[in-house]
């Protein structure tokens, strides 16, 4: 599969013919259709949800998904969205990147569930891992059907191949695979290293905007669905399903990726983060990070996200009398974070691209008490410009569960803590 370039949008109806004609006018599933092909729908929401959150997709492909032997219980030591394995800890945990494979190691194989809440029953929820990988998937194809899979690579770039077409992926770049989508991830640099959110709710969307305006944040025309390519290919392989929380396998004698022609607005798509409109304060203090939300699933509850996913991007500070680090603060919701490359500012140390952090509800967090001294003490009449970095994080409404493994594993920073037990008391009632 050779990528072919993109159709720019989010959630547009898009259309795509790796051989033109194919595309039926007027109707979605005629009697016959071009070149011998089958007619299949793709639904990724409910038939009836309104017109603005409903997507579907019609796939023209040479075999239906139907297609395969039975599925059987795949076992996987690392993937999984087993959230009760550990009490939910009021502690800041936080983890050194997770190293590279010793043996070879595909994509799927390469997953690792650090931390989670919900699930695929509840249709709530998200699950984070992260992937360490050091060779493509050859001859097995994977699906989720328990979420989408928004991908946030760190190192090494990755060419997705799905059945809707090929997205290729850099660090500084994300894509969202859709529930249900087959794909193949392919290597293109050797070794790579990502973090995965598995999004249990509804579906990724872009944040409404409010006041600030019908521009900035994330522009729609900046996110990228490919053309359809396809895979006309027979042999003996592997479907791997993701299904209620486990792993399934089954024998399938030719490539899923055999769609020739799709039209529909359920498509993966990838996104630029560098191209991120970033707004913030031109006067004094912080605007809360949620101005730096890239994508959202909204739960049931108005104004109350299932999972955010936020960026902390390159940027100018210029509040004037202002600590221009993100502040001390308690949250409500809780917060999985992760560094793509460069330092976050708000730690001086200790957090390194592809590693994690963990702040779960109403847990204290914050700067470190270096980082904390260097911007009291920082001349704010002039602007700061923040560059070579980008953290992420995932938001999500409900407590976030570390798994056991994340927990017992030796990259789980122990000392953590002490990063404010520095902190000076400055207090002086005499003192202005
Ligand atoms: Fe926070």
């Amino acid at each position: 599969m050779q990528s072919n370039g993109y159709q720019s949008g989010f959630g547009n109806e898009f259309a795509s013919e790796a051989i033109s004609g194919i595309l039926p006018t007027g109707q979605n599933s005629p009697q016959r259709v071009a070149h011998g092909l089958y007619a299949e729908q793709l639904s990724g929401s409910a038939f009836t949800a309104p017109r603005h959150s409903n997507r579907r997709s019609w796939l023209y492909r040479i075999r239906p998904a139907a297609m395969h032997r039975p599925f059987e219980p795949h076992a996987h030591a690392s993937f999984h969205n087993r959230f009760d394995e550990t009490p939910p800890t009021p502690n800041q945990l936080r983890w050194d990147p997770w190293p590279m494979p010793g043996t070879p190691t595909d994509f799927v194989d390469g997953l690792v569930t650090l931390a989670g809440n919900g699930g695929a029953a509840e249709q709530a929820g998200c699950g984070m891992h992260v992937y360490v990988a050091n060779r493509s998937m050859e001859g097995r194809f994977f699906y989720d059907a328990d979420g989408e899979l928004l991908i946030v690579p760190q190192q090494g770039r990755l060419r997705l191949c799905t059945e809707l077409g090929v997205l290729e992926i850099k660090p500084l770049e994300i894509a969202v695979i859709p529930r249900g989508v087959r794909f193949r991830v392919e290597l293109i640099d050797g070794d790579a290293r990502g973090y995965v959110a598995e999004n249990f709710g509804s579906l990724l969307r872009l944040p409404d905007l409010g006041p600030i305006g019908a521009n900035s944040m994330a522009l729609p025309r900046d996110f990228l669905t490919p053309h359809a390519a396809y895979e006309d290919v027979e042999g003996d392989f592997e479907l791997i399903a993701k299904f209620q929380g486990n792993l399934w396998t089954a024998r399938i004698d030719h490539s899923p990726l055999d769609v020739v022609a799709w039209h529909g607005n359920y498509a993966p798509y990838k996104y630029d983060l560098t191209l991120f409109n970033t707004v913030g304060s031109i006067s004094v203090d912080h605007p809360d990070p949620s101005i730096f939300t890239v994508l959202t699933s909204p739960s049931d509850t108005h104004g109350t996200a299932n999972v955010d996913f936020v960026i902390f991007p390159p940027r100018w500070l210029v509040a004037e009398h202002t600590f221009r680090p993100p502040y001390f603060h308690r949250n409500v919701a809780s917060e999985f974070m992760g560094l793509i490359e460069g330092v976050y500012d708000a730690k001086a140390g200790g957090f390194a691209p592809g590693g994690a952090s963990l702040h779960n509800c109403m847990s204290g967090h914050g700067p470190d008490a270096a980082s904390f001294e260097k911007a009291s003490a920082a001349d704010v009449s002039k602007p700061d410009h923040l560059t070579g970095t980008m953290a992420f994080m995932f938001e999500t409404r409900k407590v976030i569960h570390p798994t056991r493994q994340a927990i017992d594993a030796p990259q789980l920073q122990h000392d953590y803590y002490k990063c404010w037990q520095g902190i000076a008391k400055h207090f002086d009632p005499k003192r202005a």
